[in-house]
């Protein structure tokens, strides 16, 4: 790891230029963002992905459950055996990567990977009382903004002559991203917007 390019604090921040790579983990550009990990997004190693998911002044993960992390991006990699992962080599659509993500789009209708402001303003759209009145997230509206995408999910591929898929796999890894902002970010069963 070259220690010299990584941020030791929060204060840079820098948005992804033309050669910086990025992922559809909201929480991995964020790192990326802040020079946590390599800013460029790329030649990222298992010691700096776990050394970041790690720090109590992030998001403070068990060693444990940032090192089964670190063997899912790293797997993401194409190469056998590799020992490093790129950001946009996450977005493999089947692995981790799935459709009715809450902030980017499904992969047969538009990019699976960047932000997409019509699907996080669906998303946004019930959080908050739906209203944006209360400035956090709660467990039942964290649900309701789920299945909305499922469903909206499912009447947008039919339009088009496609299939969504959504199967137990996709639900289980979409449920725990929401259960992971809630642990990480939230506390007593509310995430502060
Ligand atoms: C090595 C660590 C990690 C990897 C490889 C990873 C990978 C991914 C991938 C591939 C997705 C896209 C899933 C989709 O299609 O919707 C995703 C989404 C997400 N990740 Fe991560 N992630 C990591 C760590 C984290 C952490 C620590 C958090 C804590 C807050 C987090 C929160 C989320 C959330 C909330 C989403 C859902 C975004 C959406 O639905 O638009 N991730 N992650």
């Amino acid at each position: 790891m070259d220690e010299a390019k990584l941020g030791r604090t929060w204060a840079l921040w820098s948005p992804p230029g033309r050669d910086e790579v990025r992922s559809p983990c909201p929480a991995l550009n964020t790192l990326a963002n802040h020079s946590i990990i390599p800013f460029d997004g790329r030649s990222i190693s298992r010691e700096a992905i776990i050394h970041a998911l790690t720090r109590p002044d992030t998001f403070h993960l068990s060693p444990k459950m940032a090192t089964l992390f670190a063997a899912g991006a790293l797997k993401a990699n194409p190469a056998p055996n590799a020992t490093t992962f790129d950001l946009d080599m996450v977005d493999k659509h089947g692995f981790i990567e799935h459709d009715v993500s809450l902030s980017r789009d499904d992969i047969a209708l538009s990019s699976n990977s960047t932000f997409s402001h019509d699907r996080f303003r669906e998303t946004y759209g019930f959080w908050a009382g739906g209203r944006g009145e209360e400035a956090v997230v709660t467990y039942d509206e964290a649900s309701k903004a789920r299945y909305a995408r499922v469903i909206q999910s499912q009447k947008r591929h039919v339009e088009v002559g496609k299939k969504v898929v959504y199967g137990i796999k996709e639900a289980i890894l979409s449920y725990g991203e929401s259960a992971l902002f809630f642990n990480v970010l939230g506390k007593d069963g509310k995430v502060q917007l």
